[in-house]
């Protein structure tokens, strides 16, 4: 079959470590069909899922139930698995159950999954950095959250601007740092995920500095948004963490450029409707969806002259496959090199429409946006699961575990408190 690519460019498919595809248990907002439709529509030709659905993805029987509703899968996948305070005893049957990654919520948000205490946390990188698998974390501090949320509650403030305020950036901060200082003591391999202020890059830095195995994502909307989107969008930008104030995003865009954040993911966190617009702020959901629009918003960038085209797939592909170990064969210099592959248009513009989307939540904060380059093909393992702009039908089940060929470097546990291992063990 020849394809007649005469004006596109071919692009590694992109690799986004950030999904909530909510199947099982909330399939009203998405499901494995309808979450890799929309990630086939956006030339993503990988997603890493995330663990808070109904049950959890926190113990065999949880991940057995996330493996049965993925086996619809158009793309191929990787599974979180979740570190939480009450699970620890699983985690072992979990690695052996094929995730391919952890993820620890050291803050509440959707899903209520309690956020570990830092001594929790500390055995939970311990066991971990046994196996060598990348930890991603929500970098939120619960606890000042609590409180700051509490004080504007009663003070009966509930704008969409509220939720910011509720959140500033040393919630964010101040979770990077401790997790940094406990990846270091145990040598257990993180990931910080949604980066969304300036003030998040020097604990990164510094800890990388050090050694630390540590690699950061941020999002479109952090890029793209700022402070005025409270007004001019409305509760349906309600994020966690919170879009911020012009001089953040100012910083994240310089932290792509000095390699300080070295992925772009999405947080593809799809609600419905009536759940983005609620009587307060507090009552509404936090996230939207963002898989289908990150290529066609970041090329649009690319086209502005914001960042080069071998940047992004640097940040859309390249970064990802190396940080969660997804090089097929030893030494190979192309991620995907099984031919997960983007054939995008450079020139075509299109504009954002909620209600064209593949996701079954038709909202998203970048409604109305014009981009300027679009993917018309989407291949995964040289197959078309995207062609000229359309699904190819019968192509759900296609997406295989990337287990089939992740292969992280070998673990380097450090500080192993050898009485804590032989009672975790
Ligand atoms: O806004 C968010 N939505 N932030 C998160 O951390 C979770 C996500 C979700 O699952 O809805
Ligand atoms: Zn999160
Ligand atoms: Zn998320």
């Amino acid at each position: 079959e020849v394809l007649d690519a005469a004006g596109l460019h071919v692009l590694p498919g992109a690799i986004d470590v950030h999904v909530h595809f909510r199947d099982p248990g909330y399939t009203h907002k998405e499901d494995w069909d309808t979450g890799t439709a929309a990630a086939a529509m956006g030339g993503v030709t990988t997603v890493f899922e995330m663990p808070n659905v109904i049950p959890p993805t926190s113990t065999p029987e949880g991940l057995r139930a996330k493996q049965a509703a993925a086996a619809k899968a158009r793309v191929d996948f990787g599974l979180y698995g979740l570190l939480g305070e009450e699970n620890l005893e699983h985690v072992e049957a979990l690695v052996a159950g094929g995730v391919n990654a952890f993820k620890l919520y050291m803050g509440n948000t959707f899903g209520d999954l309690p956020s570990p205490s830092t001594g929790a946390m500390l055995e939970a990188f311990e066991i971990v950095a046994r196996h060598g698998l990348r930890i991603s974390l929500h970098a939120e501090t619960a606890s000042i959250m609590a409180r700051r949320t509490q004080r504007l509650r009663d003070a009966g403030k509930d704008t969409p601007l509220d939720h910011l305020r509720s959140r500033p950036a040393v919630v964010a901060t101040e979770a990077v740092s401790r997790a940094c200082v406990l990846a270091e003591w145990t040598g257990a391999r993180i990931h910080v995920l949604h980066i969304s202020s300036g003030d998040e890059l020097r604990p990164l830095r510094e800890a990388r500095a050090r050694g630390v195995d540590v690699t950061g994502e941020t999002c479109p909307h952090y890029l793209l948004f700022d402070e005025r989107a409270y007004d001019e969008i409305g509760p349906v930008i309600r994020v966690n963490p919170p879009v911020r104030e012009k001089p953040h995003q100012e910083a994240l865009w310089r932290g792509l450029a000095d390699g300080v954040i070295d992925m772009i993911a999405t947080d593809h966190a799809p609600h419905a409707p009536e759940e983005k617009t609620r009587n307060t702020i507090w009552q509404v959901d936090c996230g939207f969806p963002g898989v289908e629009t990150q290529m066609p918003l970041m090329l649009t960038q690319v086209a502005r002259g914001r960042l080069s085209l071998t940047d992004y797939v640097r940040l859309s592909a390249g970064a990802p496959a190396r940080a969660f170990g997804l090089f097929p064969r030893k030494g190979a210099l192309i991620p995907g090199a099984d031919a997960d592959i983007a054939v995008v248009d450079l020139a075509r513009e299109e504009r954002i429409a909620a209600g064209a989307l593949h996701s079954r939540a038709k909202v998203t904060p970048f409604e109305g946006m014009g981009v300027r380059g679009v993917p018309v093909h989407t291949l995964v393992r040289g197959r078309f699961v995207m062609r000229d702009r359309a699904l190819v039908p019968g192509t759900e089940g296609w997406g295989q575990s990337v287990g089939r060929v992740q292969r992280m470097p070998e673990p380097r546990p450090r500080h192993v408190d050898q009485t804590m291992a032989a009672i975790t063990a």
